[in-house]
């Protein structure tokens, strides 16, 4: 089939009230200081949810807006598709919590569990029940509340994550929209490299038991810097192919949309695309890594602003846990 099949049709996202700023981390007693984490990260600050904010309402906030912008109601949509390391509960999905707010009775929904790459896959699930027939109208949603598996005495992670939700409606590339959408995916993993960032406990293997309390093993566990030399290789990768997929050039994007982990890994991946930064969206100092919700935030943020507008060509290329990467470019 003949792509595009879908395109974006509204974006959303929703954040916590609460800012954590470095400085707060700081001031409860971490090792660390803003400086440190401004030069290795980029991190200014990132939010935290508080009493009543969830999963399930991040992400119903920021679909409701995505449904909105793209003029879509709750009984339009009949696939809802969310990328989550952090469900409220592990049974049933949240994505069948997120459709019960929503009141889309019509949808199929599940999760998908690709860690910080979840929105580019679910995108990419998206798009491929599109093409069958199987939907119409789709919700995708990439959505983290990081704070409530972080360990707030490891500086290793603490400094990095944070809570949020974005939100995208896909629909089919037809009549005015025919031009417009997915021009070209990519999507990868390596399940032998999952221990370098992973949560030892809670699954069927290792359920949690009073164990936790000393060995900590239902936080986030991460090799920083291993993560790090692998999210360089993975995205400079997953950026390539996705511009051969689309049989385009860096001179044919004009806005790369790259996982906000950390300043760092941002700048390389543009260096290795040969896209200049002014060409790059970043918020990493003011969210963190919000993981799954990381890309369509930014996605969300960037439309809302104007940096993307109709007719513009994205580079969207995430990397995340598992290990998970992957990669599409969009015309919108
Ligand atoms: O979505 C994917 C998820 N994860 C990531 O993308 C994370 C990828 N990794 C990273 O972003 C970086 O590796 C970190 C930000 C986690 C760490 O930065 P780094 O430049 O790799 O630091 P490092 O671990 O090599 O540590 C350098 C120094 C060490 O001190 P010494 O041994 O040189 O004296 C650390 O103990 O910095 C120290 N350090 C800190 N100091 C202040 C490590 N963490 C901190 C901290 N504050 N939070």
């Amino acid at each position: 089939m003949k792509r595009p099949i879908a395109y974006i049709a509204g974006t959303g996202r929703a954040v916590p009230k609460q800012v954590v700023t470095n400085h707060d981390l700081e001031a409860r007693g971490l090792e660390t200081n803003d400086a440190w984490i401004v030069e290795r990260t980029g991190i200014r600050q990132r939010y935290v949810a508080g009493e009543g904010e969830s999963t399930r309402s991040l992400a119903t906030e920021a679909a409701r807006k995505a449904m909105a912008k793209a003029g879509v109601s709750a009984g339009e949509i009949d696939l809802i598709v969310v990328g989550t390391a952090t469900p409220d509960r592990l049974l049933p999905s949240a994505a069948c919590d997120i459709q019960a707010e929503l009141g889309a009775t019509r949808a199929g929904a599940f999760d998908v569990s690709a860690a910080c790459t979840g929105f580019v896959y679910g995108c990419l699930v998206a798009e491929g029940m599109l093409a069958t027939g199987t939907s119409e109208t789709a919700l995708v949603i990439g959505v983290e509340k990081l704070s409530s598996i972080l360990n707030w005495d490891d500086r290793n992670t603490a400094i990095l994550f944070g809570d949020g939700a974005g939100a995208a409606i896909l629909r089919r590339s037809r009549g005015a929209n025919a031009g417009k959408g997915i021009l070209s995916t990519y999507l990868r993993s390596d399940g032998t490299l999952g221990e370098l960032l992973w949560r030892p406990s809670g699954g069927a293997e290792r359920p949690f038991g009073p164990d936790v309390l000393v060995d900590k093993s239902h936080f986030i566990h991460m090799a920083g810097r291993e993560v790090f030399k692998h999210a360089v290789r993975s995205m400079a990768e997953a950026t390539d192919r996705a511009l051969d997929g689309a049989k385009l050039t860096a001179s044919d994007i004009d806005l790369m949309i790259p996982h906000q982990a950390n300043i760092r890994i941002i700048e390389a991946t543009a260096k290795h695309a040969g896209i200049s930064m002014d060409k790059v969206y970043v918020n990493v100092d003011a969210y963190g890594n919000t993981s799954a919700a990381s890309v369509p935030i930014a996605l969300d943020e960037a439309m809302q602003t104007g940096r993307l507008r109709e007719g513009m060509t994205a580079l969207l290329v995430a990397f995340g846990a598992g290990f998970t990467w992957g990669s599409m470019v969009v015309r919108f």
